[in-house]
């Protein structure tokens, strides 16, 4: 599966054939000012919470590539009130197998207001399980003993988890994150952004090598395979 970076929470995974963006804040965010917003593909949007640094350019996106967005009922409401019409709505616990594989929905100890201040339903993180790869994105959340249950779903190939702190969670909640959710393989976001979670990279990197695990703090533009 590839991965590419457009900053903040935002990633672009390829599995199976599908292209997946991840809560797009890209044409607002200072530091992903030389990515083309306009040249981004997707086949679907998966929208974690309606907090404007994860869906500032959910709407244009959307209405370009006819992605599908999955999101919350209550964010579904939302999108179509903007002329979204191609969403589909989910809840927490609740899966659906789409073409590329299957999604989950999971707690994200978090908050969710639409950009309006509208409300947003809860936040949630996904699953995704597919013949090729299993993966977690937890959205903005706490750590939170709910993702013990996580390898009860899955076994997990690599997760995507914030470590910006203040919002979130922070790098050493995250290394015991990867131990609830039994993933070594850690992407870390929701981080430099913005001054209240600017984070020291080698301090986090060494926090997580000294524990023998792996914590990929990937740069904006870069696209990694897992
Ligand atoms: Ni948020
Ligand atoms: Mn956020």
């Amino acid at each position: 599966m590839k991965v590419t970076y457009y900053g903040h929470s935002c990633f672009l995974v390829e599995t199976n054939g599908k292209k997946l963006l991840f809560d797009p804040f890209i044409s607002f965010n200072e530091l992903a000012k030389d990515i083309d917003v306009n040249s981004i593909q997707a086949d679907y949007i998966l929208q974690s919470h309606g907090h404007t640094d994860h869906i500032a350019d959910t709407v244009a996106i959307a209405k370009r590539t006819g992605a599908k967005v999955v999101c919350s009922w209550e964010i579904h409401e939302w999108l179509n009130k903007q002329g979204v019409e191609n969403t589909h709505p989910m809840n927490i616990g609740g899966k659906w197998q789409f073409d590329f594989g299957t999604v989950k929905c999971v707690v994200a100890q978090h908050s969710s207001a639409m950009p309006d201040g509208s409300y947003g339903g809860n936040p949630m993180g996904f699953l995704v399980m597919s013949s090729e790869h299993n993966f977690y994105y937890s959205g903005d959340t706490a750590l939170t003993m709910d993702m013990k249950l996580i390898p009860n779903w899955c076994k997990l190939d690599a997760a995507f988890l914030p470590i910006g702190d203040n919002f979130t969670m922070d790098a050493a909640d995250a290394l015991t994150a990867s131990s609830f959710i039994e993933c070594n393989k850690i992407i870390a976001m929701h981080f430099d952004t913005f001054g209240f979670i600017k984070v020291n990279h080698e301090q986090v990197v060494n926090l997580f090598e000294d524990a023998n695990k792996t914590i990929k703090m990937p740069a904006i533009g870069e696209s990694f395979d897992i």
